[in-house]
């Protein structure tokens, strides 16, 4: 563990930074020299002598020899992983580096809608043929949940031919899936393990967490380290670990995806991050839990707040990473999209996300006691304060398990679409992603045919004016589909 205490890019950047060396190299703003006034005095000048780029002293992202190297080598090994790569655009440019190392094109993945955009941005740019599952829905919690093991064994039946299986765990909500069980199960028949574990850089760090993935198997994963952890904003992880994929693609294709000025404030806070989880994450993650779940109790003494457990979630087959604060709203009559309002507005509160049901508070390794009581407080008080009148929504989605015609990528890079009205629509190929929030899943995806139900689906949201993600136009009266 003596080799986790040692933060090599950060010292050099440290170093490097207090020499104040005249700069002759980009940024042009040459160490924080030309920053205008308003933002230099208000985050003081040095973090600037950070922002440098590639010379020999502080290495390279994309062919790294020196300290990025041995940062990255710190980073594989507190997550026990063959390589680790540094991602300065977050997960995002993670779920497509892993498509794009682990499959050609034509080849197919099973996966579940309810992935986060980048993973259908990398079966775009890949060229390759997802196999869709139809993520599951619970109605008394208002959450969607991943794939399940017995959904993947059933997909990978009925697909033998899908090269890989991407699973999204934990979620948005913190809920994650049983990744040992799948890696059993892919592995047993040489199928390679994704795993957008973008929530979850923190889950090795401590026993009472759900296991991370590369514990339970994952051939690749990613993780957002800026997320949870202490790195700044687009931090983030490749983690590699298999056999079934080929090293030196992964290596090139993470190269390939990334910009070649690299944020180095942003790679010296991953080096940091890392030695911080290693080294105390148990101990900042125990209370964190501790309040967390406290929290989440007394929310649920409150009339119209609700917060489900890790019990609850236990029940479904599933695991909690108690973390993460869902906190249901629709017993107060309005949505998770007011209440979100209302506590920024008025309580200087600000949460991770909303939808019509639910809120998601997300705790980190810098939460504080203090932050969880402000948030209950907030909510104590608008729980008498503010009520709407009961709505009857339902979290629901059409039947998504439609029949991919055409390559999405072929479709995507293609002009031989034309706009049909979309009370027509039917049986045509859908040339557009269309995502109607919530629950922000696509109900169409390039490459589709467009079913009896989802035209419905589409038409009622268009009949009651919900604006779609990708509409493309003013108002859903139209569909992009293929011409033949
Ligand atoms: C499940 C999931 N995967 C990937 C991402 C993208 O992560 P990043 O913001 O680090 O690019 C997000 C972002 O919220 C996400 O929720």
């Amino acid at each position: 563990m003596r080799a986790q205490s040692k933060t090599p890019l950060f010292d050099t950047l440290l170093n490097h930074a207090k020499r104040k060396v005249t700069s002759f190299h980009t940024p042009g703003h040459k160490n924080g020299n030309s920053i205008d006034k308003r933002l230099k005095s208000f985050t003081g000048r040095n973090a600037y002598y950070f922002d440098v780029t590639v010379f020999p002293e502080v290495d390279s992202l994309h062919d790294p020899v020196g300290p990025i190297k041995k940062a990255q080598e710190l980073m594989a090994q507190a997550y026990g992983v063959s390589n680790s790569f540094f991602l300065v655009n977050g997960s995002s440019v993670g779920n497509l580096a892993m498509l794009l190392s682990s499959c050609n094109a034509t080849d197919s993945v099973i996966l579940s809608r309810n992935c986060h955009k980048s993973a259908l941005s990398g079966i775009i740019l890949s060229g390759i043929w997802p196999i869709w599952l139809q993520p599951k829905i619970d109605k008394n919690l208002d959450i969607i949940l991943d794939s399940s093991p017995d959904q993947i064994e059933a997909a990978l039946k009925e697909f033998p031919e899908a090269k890989a299986v991407f699973i999204t765990s934990p979620t948005y909500n913190g809920i994650a899936t049983d990744l040992v069980k799948i890696a059993e199960i892919c592995h047993k028949q040489g199928k390679i393990l994704l795993v957008d574990e973008a929530h979850g850089p923190h889950l090795k760090f401590h026993k009472d967490l759900p296991i991370s993935a590369v514990e339970a198997g994952a051939d690749l994963c990613v993780q957002s380290t800026h997320k949870i952890l202490s790195a700044l904003s687009q931090g983030s992880v490749l983690h590699f670990n298999s056999e079934l994929v080929e090293l030196a693609r992964t290596k090139k294709i993470v190269s390939m995806l990334q910009t070649t000025s690299p944020n180095y404030l942003t790679l010296a806070s991953m080096d940091l991050a890392r030695k911080q989880a290693v080294e105390s994450g148990e101990k900042m993650f125990n209370k964190i839990i501790h309040w967390a779940n406290q929290g989440r109790d007394k929310i649920n003494q409150l009339n119209n707040f609700s917060c489900f457990s890790r019990n609850d979630i236990k029940l479904l087959g599933y695991d909690l990473d108690v973390t993460k604060i869902t906190i249901n709203v629709t017993k107060t009559g309005l949505t998770g999209y007011e209440i979100e309002d209302i506590l920024a507005k008025e309580y200087n509160v600000q949460v991770d996300c909303a939808d019509i049901f639910n809120m998601i508070a997300i705790t980190g390794i810098g939460t504080e006691k203090k932050d969880i009581s402000q948030l209950y407080k907030a909510l104590e008080e608008i729980d008498v304060k503010y009520h709407g009148e009961q709505k009857n929504w339902v979290l629901d989605l059409p039947s998504l398990s439609t029949e991919m015609v055409m390559m999405p990528r072929d479709i995507f890079f293609s002009s031989n679409t034309k706009r049909v009205p979309l009370k027509k629509a039917v049986g045509h190929i859908s040339a557009q992603t269309l995502t109607p929030y919530p629950p922000g899943i696509p109900v169409l995806i390039p490459g589709e045919r467009i079913t009896k139900e989802i035209c419905e689906y589409l038409i009622d949201l268009s009949e009651k004016d919900i604006r779609v993600s990708g509409q493309e136009t003013d108002f859903l009266k139209t569909i992009k589909v293929v011409t033949m």
